[in-house]
């Protein structure tokens, strides 16, 4: 059984993209591996940000991995700034990483770009992310395409390291991304990817009244002006939908209907509601309980954090052993 070891940002609230993209993949992978979940908050204060709203997402964030179904009995969910040590490794790594594969990630040049002025932390946020990887040794990280690079360059890392101080068997694993296979979510606009800074999300803890105002305006085929023009389902980003949410006859018969201009767009949109409602309502329930007993969450956070630290511990004594720092 090899160990899985993923992060995301403490963004608040899940929205479905960030669901139907990675955690109810997690959700599934803690039946099959050891995995390690982390909301990553040391990497959300490598841009300008509020204290207040940091603390109140990074809770909003434990409470809604929980309520989508990861089982505090079968993974470890926990805080990054719980755990010190992925700190601490991340300045080790920062030695044995080159300045130029910093300065050549993709990511770091677009978030760089809006920045007034840009911190260290920024160009170091892949390192850090190396460091949460490493400190388990882990060896499959759950990630969307847009983290490959980041994890190529985290292979680099335990080479680099690996080769200067792992004397005979490498210590560090080289990590390999499980990609996400789920296509990417679109926006109820249609137009870009679905994400909070864009405002075309749907919020996985939103309710069925707040979610039909936003599916009702939604967009649909383009060309499908009129009631009676028989539509495309695959231009369709309420069809992309059906197919995350409905089962498979749904949506052979949601395709048809389509084609057919039998249903028109509201009829669709009424049925995809009610696909949504069956996955989504008891996710809501399980938020609902869980904000109701605070002390839960928190009890759950410090078991993961107290698990955590005793792996991360094991790792840096090896590491600082190897390097002359103890
Ligand atoms: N950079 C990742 C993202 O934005 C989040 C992250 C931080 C991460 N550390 C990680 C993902 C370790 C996987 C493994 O999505």
């Amino acid at each position: 059984m090899s160990r899985i070891f993923s992060g995301i940002q403490p963004s608040g609230e899940l929205h479905i993209g960030n669901y139907l993209g990675a955690v109810k993949n997690w959700a599934k992978l803690q039946h099959q591996h050891e995995c390690i979940f982390c909301i990553v908050n040391l990497h959300a204060i490598t841009v300008p940000y509020e204290p207040a709203e940091l603390r109140s997402r990074t809770r909003e964030m434990a409470v809604s991995l929980l309520a989508a179904g990861l089982d505090p009995e079968r993974c470890t969910v926990f805080v990054q700034s719980m755990v010190p040590q992925h700190t601490e490794l991340n300045w080790i790594f920062n030695t044995v990483t080159p300045l130029g594969e910093l300065e050549r990630q993709t990511q770091f040049k677009e978030k760089a770009q809006r920045q007034e002025s840009v911190m260290a932390g920024l160009l170091s946020y892949p390192v850090l992310q190396a460091a949460d990887i490493l400190l388990y040794r882990a060896e499959l990280v759950p990630v969307g395409e847009d983290q490959v690079q980041h994890l190529e360059l985290s292979r680099e890392i335990a080479r680099r390291w690996n080769a200067r101080f792992s004397a005979q068997q490498d210590y560090f694993p080289e990590p390999k991304p499980l990609l996400t296979v789920t296509r990417r979510i679109m926006g109820l606009d249609g137009q870009s990817k679905m994400s909070k800074s864009m405002g075309n999300t749907i919020g996985l803890l939103e309710d069925s009244n707040s979610i039909w105002d936003k599916l009702r305006p939604a967009m649909t085929d383009p060309k499908r002006v009129r009631r009676t023009d028989p539509g495309t389902p695959e231009v369709c980003n309420i069809y992309q939908l059906h197919k995350a949410f409905s089962a498979p006859a749904t949506v052979e018969h949601v395709a048809e209907q389509c084609s057919t201009a039998g249903w028109g767009c509201i009829d669709c949109k009424k049925v995809l509601l009610e696909s949504m409602s069956g996955e989504l309502n008891p996710i809501r329930e399980r938020a609902t309980e869980l904000r109701a007993n605070p002390g839960r969450t928190d009890e759950i956070l410090r078991a993961g954090a107290e698990h955590s630290s005793a792996l991360a511990g094991e790792t840096m004594r090896e590491v600082k052993e190897r390097m002359g720092l103890a």
